[in-house]
């Protein structure tokens, strides 16, 4: 199955430590449409879980962000995006600029994320994913909050395809 996305979209991906965010952005998108929070800390401090460095990189991202959605330019938020406040913050960036924005929920159970997080080389603490449990949003409710698309992750084949990276010509 193949997944388009609007050129010139937000794509805001929605889901715990460990759930595959990062892989998944890696695979689907280009490199430079990926705006990934941890890279931001881990060039601020030095470590990608330095929540120390959270502001600076949200700061940081959003700068980014707002670049490239006044271009036209599809853009990725690879970070937990489990906070309401945070996704408010992220669709009104996407009003500012009219751009759609949609969401990519990874509804991976705890089990899963706790099987693929000690598989990989930054292991988060167990007591950060059992903590996001019940961050983790429905769809309705992503759909309530103003996205105007959710697609499950596991739900975008391995082709998934954006339509071309810039609105207009
Ligand atoms: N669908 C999947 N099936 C199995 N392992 C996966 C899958 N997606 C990601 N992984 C592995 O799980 C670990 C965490 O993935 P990652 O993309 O870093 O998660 P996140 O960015 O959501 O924290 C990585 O080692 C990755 O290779
Ligand atoms: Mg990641």
């Amino acid at each position: 199955m193949t997944t388009t996305f609007d050129p010139g979209s937000l794509i805001v991906l929605v889901g715990g430590s460990g759930a595959g965010k990062t892989t998944l952005a890696t695979r689907c998108w280009p490199a430079t449409w990926c705006l990934c929070l941890d890279d931001y800390r881990a060039m601020a401090t030095d470590d990608a879980s330095d929540q120390s460095a959270t502001p600076v990189a949200a700061e940081i991202q959003n700068l980014l962000l707002d670049a490239r959605l006044a271009r036209g330019l599809t853009t990725v938020i690879d970070s937990t995006a489990l906070l309401p406040h945070v996704r408010a913050g992220l669709l009104a960036r996407s009003r500012y600029w009219q751009r759609p924005c949609e969401a990519v929920l990874f509804d991976t159970s705890l089990e899963a994320r706790r099987r693929q997080n000690t598989g990989r080389a930054r292991v988060v603490p167990d007591q950060v994913l059992i903590s996001q449990e019940h961050l983790i949003p429905s769809a309705r409710q992503l759909l309530d909050e103003g996205f105007a698309r959710v697609t499950y992750a596991d739900g975008l084949g391995r082709k998934a395809i954006l339509a071309p990276a810039r609105i207009g010509n």
